[in-house]
């Protein structure tokens, strides 16, 4: 076993030949910040070079998955082009060629819901709370889920969470087909990691095919998707919506739509 984290606030661990990435941030419900970011996307691609690692599970701590982007980060350093941290990310897990498995405790906020998109198996205990509230934060959806997320269950359903931004159950993420199977919170460790096992224990190169050929219908329109709404992202993180919302957020007050046309 040994521990190759960069910042404190993802934990890395390689055994079995199994990567953990942990999300370790309780204190702020594991927000990502631009850190956390660099940290992945580089433990991600690491991996991929790595003959040890077989699989990569990515979890989060008792009670909470991530709540996606660090508001604070959105308001105090936006992204500004292709070179962020947090598209580094999105196209590393979207290009891994590694088997990923995420096991999802509580909150999954944002950008913890689309890097579900981009794994192999996801699994979510029972109380797991998901939400894509890009639209209520006065922004767009990312992370390729523009283009994921109507294939996937349709567009009805799409635009119902991604319009909407309400947070929904474990059991309607499994519904909707980002999530393989709900488990009783307490054994979502051991039934997340007996899989991400399976998959180590599989041939490496046969699962490196496999993997590829699953995305190789949509690979290029996804990078192409990933990319362009990076960049309407990025802009509306300029808008006066956006900052309004994230003010509220950090102020905990509710923000009112109602001035702007
Ligand atoms: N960015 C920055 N700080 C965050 C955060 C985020 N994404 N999510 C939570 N925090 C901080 C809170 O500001 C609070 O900090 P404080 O104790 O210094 O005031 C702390 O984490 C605890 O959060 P709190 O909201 O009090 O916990 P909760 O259990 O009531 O709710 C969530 C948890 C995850 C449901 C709620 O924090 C939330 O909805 N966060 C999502 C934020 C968001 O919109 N993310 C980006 C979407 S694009």
């Amino acid at each position: 076993m040994k521990d190759t984290a960069a910042t404190d606030h993802i934990l890395t661990d390689l055994a079995e030949g199994i990567l953990t990435l942990r999300f370790n941030r309780p204190e702020k419900k594991n927000a990502i910040t631009l850190a956390m970011y660099t940290t992945l996307a580089d433990a991600l691609q690491q991996a991929d070079k790595d003959d040890s690692v077989r699989a990569v599970l990515i979890t989060g701590t008792d009670g909470c998955f991530t709540s996606g982007n660090d508001v604070a980060d959105f308001l105090n350093n936006p992204p500004t082009g292709d070179s962020s941290p947090a598209l580094r990310f999105l196209t590393a897990i979207s290009r891994a060629e590694k088997p990923i498995i995420a096991a999802v405790n509580g909150a999954a906020v944002g950008i913890g819901v689309t890097m579900l998109l981009h794994c192999d198996l996801v699994y979510a205990g029972a109380s797991a709370i998901f939400s894509m509230p890009f639209v209520n934060m006065g922004l767009c959806p990312e992370g390729g889920s523009s283009l994921l997320m109507p294939r996937m269950m349709g567009h009805q359903r799409a635009s119902e969470l991604l319009l909407l931004g309400e947070t929904f159950s474990a059991q309607a993420a499994h519904e909707a087909g980002i999530v393989n199977a709900v488990c009783h919170d307490g054994e979502l460790p051991k039934t997340a990691l007996s899989k991400a096992r399976r998959l180590a224990a599989q041939p490496p190169a046969a699962v490196r095919v496999a993997k590829s050929l699953l995305k190789n219908d949509y690979a290029e329109t996804l990078v192409k998707t990933i990319n362009a709404e990076g960049a309407c992202f990025i802009e509306l993180l300029r808008s006066p919506e956006a900052i309004a919302a994230m003010r509220t957020f950090m102020e905990r007050s509710k923000p009112d739509f109602s001035i702007f046309s």
